[in-house]
């Protein structure tokens, strides 16, 4: 096998130890990404594809360090059986360290945001604690607090500081961003976001449109796609209730298309403006400057579909309003075969 000298200074063994030395470029894949790089060259393979690229994904050098990279492809084949592989390989480390930074930036804005979210859902349980707790001392100071009364009343408050603490550990699951990719699907993601914005949602009368018809499961970043969701949420929310708009209305949809997965976030918000709509994604681009809006917000959420979970994320207007489709692909079908990627 040959590899380019600037291939093997970036993973660190030397081309001999590649022709000769028995180091395989798939051994210096990261075990984590390694299934996902093997499915993606087994699915060009069989699809008859000649060019490939894959998911950025992690290889470990020689010295320990991982580095991201990116690479492309060509699959040649001779009578129909694939005969080589040629690509080339782009190290993206700085760029992703640099994105990470970003995404930390508008991490800590979102935090903000759930904050206030976290003190909506808290406003009603915490007041029906202290309304219990008066009771109680109402009832002993009135001599009418019997055993079972007691019983009932401490339970009561049981519950609604489970509740308290139920929302905690929602909200906890966020900001822990996934190091590894985990299979889940659309339903729970958007599931766990709901619990979170919903009561948000519904106090501003904005009704929440299911319709969730892509059951398949996918292999991605849950934490990091359920802020993308929950900022498109967020997004639609704004505008639903900044403009005042009759019958304000949020929809959620899933399918699959071919083999991505799909999920569609519309509102009757009115839709973006055509002069920035090519700019909605841009770093610090936002049009709610006076609401300390910090626009970043579909900037993170478009890194986090494209760069981390190789998918994309579009915007389109429709005659209501905006609709984002995140697209991505179905789940890596679950392969105990060896990696053949070294052949
Ligand atoms: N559903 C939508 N309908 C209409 N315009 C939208 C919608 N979603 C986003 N936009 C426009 O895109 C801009 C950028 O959105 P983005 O989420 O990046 O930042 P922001 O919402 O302004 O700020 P932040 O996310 O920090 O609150 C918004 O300011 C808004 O003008
Ligand atoms: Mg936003």
């Amino acid at each position: 096998r040959y590899v380019s000298s600037s291939v093997s200074s970036l993973i660190g063994y030397s081309q001999k130890e590649f022709e000769t030395g028995g180091i395989t470029y798939a051994s210096c894949i990261h075990r984590d990404d390694l299934e996902m790089v093997t499915q993606e060259v087994n699915d060009a393979i069989e699809s008859g594809k000649e060019f490939l690229q894959h998911s950025p994904y992690r290889i470990l050098t020689k010295r320990g360090e991982i580095r991201w990279v990116l690479d492309y492809i060509m699959i040649i084949r001779e009578g129909g059986k694939v005969v080589s592989f040629i690509g080339y390989i782009i190290d993206i480390t700085e760029q992703r360290i640099k994105s990470e930074q970003l995404l930390q930036q508008s991490r800590q804005a979102q935090m903000g945001e759930m904050m206030a979210m976290i003190a909506h859902q808290w406003r009603q349980p915490l007041s029906a604690i202290s309304a219990t707790s008066a009771s109680i001392s109402l009832k002993s100071k009135l001599n009418k607090l019997d055993k079972n009364k007691t019983i009932e009343l401490s339970d009561k408050i049981n519950e609604y500081t489970q509740f308290l603490s139920k929302t905690i550990d929602d909200f906890r699951g966020f900001f822990k961003p996934n190091k590894n990719r985990e299979k889940t699907d659309y339903a729970k993601l958007i599931d766990s976001v709901l619990k979170i914005i919903e009561t948000s949602i519904k106090t501003k009368n904005i009704d929440i449109i299911q319709d969730i018809k892509c059951q398949d499961s996918l292999t991605s970043y849950p934490n990091e796609l359920k802020q993308v969701i929950l900022n498109l949420l967020k997004n639609s929310e704004d505008v639903l209730f900044d403009k005042s708009i009759q019958d304000p209305y949020i929809k959620i949809s899933t399918y699959r298309e071919g083999s991505n997965l799909m999920i569609s976030i519309s509102d009757n918000g009115g839709g973006v403006a055509e002069d920035i709509i090519t700019k909605i994604f841009d770093p610090y681009f936002s049009t709610k400057l006076e609401k300390n809006g910090t626009g970043l917000g579909l900037y993170m959420s478009k890194t986090i579909i494209e760069e981390h979970c190789g998918g994309k994320l579009t915007v389109a207007n429709f005659k209501d309003g905006a609709e984002f489709i995140i697209s991505l692909p179905a789940n890596l079908a679950s392969s105990e075969e060896d990696s053949n990627i070294g052949r």
